[in-house]
């Protein structure tokens, strides 16, 4: 194949290659809580392990959707959240977890990553992922991918195998394909549905939309967090144009003093903000995940922009908050939280 020959020829290294958030069971409750002796809640304790994974935001408002996509994302959301809980409950790390939870994500055409991911003006996919390890805050970035099946596999292949945190472009490709990952032609990601926006935006019956995004963001049992996130970027975009996806400290981020982060949203706005980053900052100085991500989208909003993000703390708490209208999104833990939504609550 043609991407084939263009990694031999630059003599690349070979190299390796439960949803959103219910109440949790009242036995997660502590003994004092429980027993009603004190009017402020006591916190819950820490699941072993946790794991939450979104599917975009965006004009996601109640009844914008057909009950076919609905469900079908929502099964989405699923099997991705029981792809890196399976690793999680074997013990497994954080890391491999969100990278088999969004690898799911990309493959599922519900969703704007991977296949079925959004188009540029030229009726291409373009797609840019970002991974980071929380142990040690080593990171790994794709963004312009045309042929790699599995983005977030290309990013962890550039945090893994090179010296380097980010590849752009021909030369990514290039090295996923000469690394053995799955290659696919261009067409494998344009789908139907995607085609049929494009031209309603080209015929302007449509305004170009930021939905779509997927992420995970997951904390193992030794307390490690990891985060992933994955994306065609915004439909309609010009040719070339890079989001925040594959950007550390905006579309992700992940340390374990901290918290790990996927956004999701119009990415302009997350990189002006150098969201992911800011959220985590937040949480280091002593406020809950919620709290850290309601400021930080509390900036996004002040400047424009919309969308939305789903963090852990390194105390275990747990944010999966949106200023658009919605957001597909799941949290699965090891207390037996499980549940997906994409409403607001
Ligand atoms: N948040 C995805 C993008 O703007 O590309």
């Amino acid at each position: 194949m043609r991407l084939l020959v263009v990694g031999a020829a630059l003599g690349l290294a070979a190299c390796a290659s439960e949803p959103p958030v219910r109440e949790a069971p009242v036995e997660a409750r502590s003994a004092q809580a429980r027993e009603g002796e004190t009017s402020t809640p006591a916190p819950l304790e820490k699941p072993e392990w946790t794991l939450l994974v979104h599917g975009g935001a965006g004009a996601l408002s109640s009844g914008s959707l057909s009950a076919e996509r609905e469900a079908a994302a929502m099964a989405g959301l699923d099997a991705a959240m029981e792809a890196g809980a399976a690793v999680l409950r074997e013990g497994g790390l954080a890391l491999d977890a969100v990278e088999a939870a969004v690898r799911v994500l990309e493959d599922d055409e519900s969703f704007n990553a991977g296949r079925g991911a959004v188009l540029t003006l030229a009726g291409k996919a373009e797609l840019d992922a970002m991974i980071m390890d929380g142990r040690d805050r080593n990171a790994g970035a794709v963004a312009q991918l045309r042929f790699t099946k599995n983005p977030i596999s290309a990013a962890r292949l550039v945090m893994e195998q090179t010296p380097h945190v980010m590849f752009a472009g021909i030369h990514a490709d290039a090295l996923a394909a000469h690394s053995g990952l799955d290659m696919r032609e261009e067409d494998y990601f344009v789908t139907e549905q995607r085609l049929d926006s494009l031209q309603r935006v080209l015929d302007q019956l449509e305004e170009a939309k930021n939905t779509g995004t997927v992420g995970a963001v997951a904390m193992d049992r030794e307390g490690n967090l990891a985060a992933a996130t994955s994306t065609g970027g915004m439909m309609a975009k010009m040719p070339g144009r890079v989001g925040d996806a594959p950007i550390v400290g905006a579309g992700g981020y992940a340390d374990n003093a901290s918290c790990a982060v996927s956004s999701t949203g119009h990415g302009e706005y997350y990189i002006r903000t150098s969201f992911a980053r800011m959220v985590c900052a937040r949480v280091a100085e002593g406020m809950s995940a919620e709290a850290a991500t309601q400021a930080t989208l509390k900036e996004i909003a002040d400047l424009g922009g919309d969308g939305g993000a789903i963090v852990i703390s390194h105390d275990g708490s747990v944010s999966l908050a949106f200023n658009s209208a919605g957001m597909y999104r799941g949290q699965i833990d090891a207390r037996g939280v499980k549940e997906t939504k994409v409403y607001p609550d």
